[in-house]
C-alpha cells in the first residue's frame, strides 16, 4: 500500500491518531506500522461496541448424547476401530496453545506451568503423558501439531527442546503460529503496545484449522494421510488425546465431527452445550438460552440440554477443507489491553479498557453437518487449569489429577 492510501485508509476509519504516531517513525518503524495495518479487517474492527450486531440464535433443540453407559457396552469395538485408525496414521493431533492464560496470571505459555508439588510437573509434560498412553498402546506414534502465537512461540518451541520433548520423538511434532488481531478502546480507536507496533493479540481459538493451512502445516497433515483431527485444550490436564475409544465411536457413527462432553453439574453451569441450531449441531452458551430452555426436562427427568463441551472434538480432514474458507461470527470481547500512552509509556489497566476481537472454535461445530455428543466422566476427563485458586484452577485440578492416581 502507498503511504497515501495508508494515510486515507488510517482517516477514514478513524484512526487519526495511528496517522500521527507513523509520521513520527523513521523508515523501518514506518514499515513496521504499515505492514500491519495493512493486515487490519476494518469490518471487524468497526463492530466494536455494536452488541446489535451480535448473532442471533436460530431454533434451537436437544441433541442426545451417545452416553457413558452406551460407550461401556462397546468399549472394546470402539477402541479396536480407534487404535486401527491411529495405526493406519490416519489421526492426528492439535493442542491449542496459543492463548496468553491471562486468568492464570503467568508470563509465557500456559503449558509451562508447574503444577508439582513434590516434583517438577509442567501441564505441557501432562498432556504429552496422556498422549503417550495412547501411542504406547497402538505401538506409533501420533503426529502432535501445537499451535503457538506471536507471544509465546519461541519460549514454547525452546521449552520443547530443553525438555527433550517429554520423551516424545521430535519429528512427529510441529509448531505453528496463529493470526493476530488489534485491539481497540471503547470507542474503536485502535491501541498501541509500542511506537511502531499496534497492541496485537492472538485471534481465539477458532482460526487454527486457517492457520494450519496458511503456514504449511496442512500440507504435512496431507503428506502423512491423516484424516482425522483431535483438537483439544492446553489447560485440560486430565484429558485422553487421541482417545481411540473416541475415535472409534465417531467413525462408528459415521459423524464428520465428534465434541467430548460432560454431563451438566447444574442447569446454569458456564459451559458451551451442545445441541442443535436449525438441525445443525450448535454450540450454545447458557446466557444464550431462556430460562425454559435451560430448566426443560426430558421423559426420564433429565435437562433436555444436558451436555457441555469441554473443548475436545474430532474434525475430519476433508470437511474442515470444504469449510475453510467459510466466514465464522466475531466475537467482540472486552478485555485489559496494555498499551501506549501519549507520552509513550506502557500501561498495564487492572480493569477491562477496551475491546478484543476472537474466533472461537466452538462455533466450528455449527459449520458440520452433524456432531456425535460423546459423553465422558468429568472427573475422569476434565481438570482445565483457568484460574490460580477456586474453580477451574492449579487447585482444582492437582485434587484431580491425585484422585486420579497422578503423583504430583
Ligand atoms: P481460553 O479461552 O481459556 O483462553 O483458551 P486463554 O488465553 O488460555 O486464557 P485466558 O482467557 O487469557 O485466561 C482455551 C484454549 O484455547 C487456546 C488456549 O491456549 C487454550 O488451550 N487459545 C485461546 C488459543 O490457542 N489461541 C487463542 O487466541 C486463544
Amino acid at each position: 500500500m502507498r503511504e497515501d492510501e495508508l494515510i486515507n485508509v488510517l482517516k477514514e476509519n478513524g484512526q487519526g491518531h495511528i496517522v500521527e504516531a507513523y509520521k513520527k517513525l523513521d523508515a523501518a518503524g514506518k514499515e513496521r506500522l504499515a505492514a500491519q495495518v495493512e493486515k487490519i479487517d476494518w469490518s471487524i474492527v468497526s463492530m466494536a461496541g455494536h452488541e446489535e450486531l451480535a448473532q442471533e440464535r436460530g431454533k434451537l433443540e436437544p441433541l442426545s448424547a451417545l452416553e457413558v453407559s452406551e460407550i461401556e457396552k462397546n468399549r472394546a469395538k470402539y477402541e479396536e476401530t480407534g487404535l486401527d485408525a491411529i495405526k493406519a496414521g490416519k489421526v492426528g493431533a492439535v493442542l491449542l496453545a496459543g492463548g496468553q492464560g491471562t486468568r492464570l496470571g503467568s508470563d509465557g505459555p500456559k503449558g509451562k506451568y508447574n503444577i508439582g508439588l513434590t516434583k517438577e510437573v509442567y501441564i505441557f509434560e501432562r498432556l504429552i503423558r496422556n498422549l503417550l498412553d495412547v501411542t504406547d498402546k497402538a505401538g506409533c506414534f501420533v503426529p502432535l501439531y501445537v499451535m503457538t502465537s506471536d507471544k509465546n512461540n519461541d519460549e514454547t518451541i525452546a521449552f520443547f527442546e530443553e525438555k527433550d520433548y517429554f520423551g516424545y520423538p521430535k519429528e512427529f511434532v510441529k509448531f505453528f503460529k496463529q493470526e493476530m488481531a488489534p485491539s481497540v478502546d471503547f470507542n474503536g480507536k485502535l491501541y498501541m503496545e509500542a511506537a511502531d507496533s499496534l497492541s496485537l493479540s492472538p485471534n481465539g481459538n477458532g482460526g487454527w484449522f486457517y492457520s494450519m493451512a496458511v503456514t504449511g502445516v496442512l500440507k504435512d497433515v496431507k503428506a502423512r494421510g491423516v484424516e482425522w483431527l483431535n483438537i483439544f485444550a492446553v489447560d485440560n490436564v486430565l484429558q485422553r488425546i487421541a482417545d481411540p475409544v473416541f475415535v472409534g465411536a465417531t467413525l462408528d457413527s459415521g459423524c464428520v465431527s465428534g465434541a467430548k462432553v460432560v454431563r451438566k453439574a447444574e442447569p446454569m453451569e458456564k459451559i458451551g452445550v451442545l445441541c442443535l441450531e436449525d438441525g445443525r449441531p450448535s454450540i450454545v452458551e447458557y446466557y444464550e438460552m431462556t430460562e425454559e430452555i435451560i430448566n426443560s426436562r426430558e421423559a426420564n427427568g433429565d435437562l433436555s440440554y444436558n451436555f457441555g463441551v469441554i473443548l475436545n472434538y474430532l474434525f475430519r480432514v476433508d470437511k474442515l477443507e470444504e469449510i475453510l474458507s467459510q466466514k465464522m461470527p466475531v466475537h467482540v470481547v472486552e478485555k485489559k489491553i496494555p498499551y501506549i500512552d501519549e507520552n509513550g509509556a506502557l500501561v498495564k489497566p487492572e480493569t477491562p479498557n477496551g475491546y478484543k476481537f476472537e474466533l472461537l472454535v466452538l462455533d466450528m461445530i455449527h459449520l458440520f453437518e452433524n456432531c456425535l455428543s460423546y459423553e465422558v466422566v468429568r472427573d475422569y476427563e476434565f481438570a482445565p487449569i483457568k484460574n490460580k485458586t477456586g474453580v477451574d484452577s492449579v487447585e482444582s485440578a492437582r485434587a484431580l489429577l491425585q484422585k486420579n492416581g497422578v503423583e504430583l
